[in-house]
């Protein structure tokens, strides 16, 4: 048996087809456009996230019928968090761009909210801060600057959703406005501890709870999609996650304690914390990692940070220095360090564990010695600086899971593991998100019976012990603490 799963990601949308040993037997993917209407600001267009949906699936199914491989049972959803996207009910389309969850825009919306005394009831609730990154934020600037827009939200004739919600909407004709616990976890107007929307936090942020979807378990028979719509498929949508959630699922952290880190666009690390929603005082966000059929909810500690393979990208389409993210390793491994340049990617600010939507991208130590080689360097050590900034507040790690695509670079893996002192364990599925929303698709249509069955599947590719001297990577790590204190506040300077 197989499922197909589809990651809307922040860059692009991939498919893959997952068969019962965990394996992927097809894949299909698609980029789409990045918009960033003014410094700080980064929007999607929701039909182009659709056209990469069909695109990435269509790739997917045909390379998945030269496999000759058994028929499909069901459709998983993963997708980029806290985005939020408008649509029409009956048209399917979108009145404006989507705002990405990197938009930092609502700065001063956080900072009005916190001074009117707001903070720790918000965090109180939902388990999340004040911050730009989260949907409820996003929606209130929407109802502030664009009354015309939010009108027809209020009127009931626009739609409010995040990605998984537009895509099962695109997938059903309209028939469907849902969202998983996952992903509602994650946008500021979802009560933690009641389980569902809070009229309070929805009062707060001025959104019509009505606009809003109906929150779903994140397995189990939640849709059906239009073949009118959907490329001729007629499936269940069996299973509906945010995509850390959802690679926290595919690695199969199923246990309190289990961790992993995810690097994408941007990196995040998330603990299992069983049935129980722990909190953090050091910049960790407490979230609903997934809820079974059965209606109990599994939490997660998080540790957010918002660029890191963007970073690459960056040096890619905005420097124009490096051709492709596979070719990062060779090029910094043609010097022995970054010879004291650190790059703080603060290219959207801060996440965790800093949380500073002023801060911004900083070089420091360049000489005239400097070439891209030391920048390039410098990228991927800041990519292994920013994790162990979280997992620095998750203490006794014996090691760490981890995956996503520039999890593929050995490079990164081995500064990685030098920079927490303990190994780091690649599975051979990378994949991970995407995986994650196959299992569930799994469980939800009895292609797996139990996590027992999906955990066999996961298989080491690879560990990574740490090699350097701590002195070392310690001195490195305090080079980078400093470049991070200049770096914060620079919008407002
Ligand atoms: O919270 C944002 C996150 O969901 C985006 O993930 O994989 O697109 O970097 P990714």
């Amino acid at each position: 048996m197989s499922v197909l799963a589809i990651d809307a990601g922040t860059t692009g949308v991939t498919a893959v087809v997952v068969t019962t040993d965990g394996t992927i037997a097809a894949k299909g993917y698609q980029e789409f456009a990045q918009h960033f209407p003014r410094p700080g600001w980064v929007e999607h267009t929701p039909e182009e996230i659709w056209q990469a949906t069909l695109e990435s699936t269509r790739m997917a199914i045909a390379a998945y019928e030269r496999t000759d491989g058994p028929p499909l049972q069901g459709i998983g959803i993963t997708n980029q968090r806290e985005t939020v996207v408008l649509w029409d009910r009956e048209t399917l389309g979108s009145p404006r761009r989507a705002i990405v969850w990197q938009d930092r825009r609502t700065a001063a919306i956080c900072q009005t909210m916190r001074t009117e005394g707001h903070e720790d009831r918000v965090a109180e609730l939902t388990g999340l801060r004040l911050d730009p990154y989260f949907s409820g934020t996003k929606l209130r600037w929407l109802a502030e600057h664009e009354p015309h827009t939010w009108a027809l939200v209020e009127s009931g004739r626009y739609a409010v959703g995040t990605v998984d919600s537009y895509l099962v909407a695109r997938m059903t004709r309209g028939l469907h406005h849902l969202t998983d616990v996952s992903n509602a976890s994650r946008t500021l107007l979802f009560d933690l501890t009641t389980g569902d929307w809070s009229d309070e936090l929805c009062g707060l942020f001025g959104v019509p709870r009505d606009a809003l979807p109906e929150i779903v378990p994140s397995w189990g028979e939640l849709a059906r999609t239009d073949p009118r719509t959907f490329l001729g498929l007629d499936l269940p949508i069996a299973g509906i996650a945010g995509d850390q959630q959802s690679a926290l699922f595919g690695q199969t952290c199923f246990e309190p304690g289990e961790v992993k880190c995810t690097y994408g666009t941007g990196s995040f690390i998330l603990t299992n914390t069983g049935t129980e929603v722990v909190r953090s005082d050091a910049g960790l966000l407490s979230t609903a990692a997934w809820r079974a059929p059965d209606g109990t909810t599994t939490y997660a500690l998080e540790g957010a940070i918002f660029v890191t393979g963007a970073a690459v990208q960056w040096l890619r389409d905005g420097l124009q220095i490096v051709g492709s993210a596979a070719e990062t390793a060779a090029i910094a491994s043609t010097v022995d360090s970054s010879e004291g340049v650190v790059f703080v990617p603060a290219l959207t600010g801060l996440g965790a564990p800093h949380w500073d939507p002023h801060a911004r991208g900083t070089i420091l130590g360049i000489t005239r010695g400097t070439t891209r080689a030391h920048l390039v360097r410098a990228t991927l050590e800041a990519i292994t600086f920013e994790v162990r900034d979280v997992i620095e507040t998750m203490p006794g790690l014996t090691s760490l899971a981890v995956d996503g695509g520039a999890s593929a670079n050995d490079l990164l893996c081995s500064v990685q593991a030098d920079q927490l002192g303990v190994p780091v364990e690649r599975p051979k599925v990378v994949e991970t998100t995407a995986l994650g929303a196959a299992f569930l698709a799994g469980l939800g249509t009895g292609v797996w019976d139990s996590t027992d069955a999906l955990r066999e599947t996961w298989q080491l590719d690879r560990r990574f012990e740490p090699s350097a001297e701590r002195a070392d990577a310690d001195a490195a790590y305090a080079r980078w603490n400093e470049a991070v204190r200049r770096s914060r506040g620079w919008a407002e300077v």
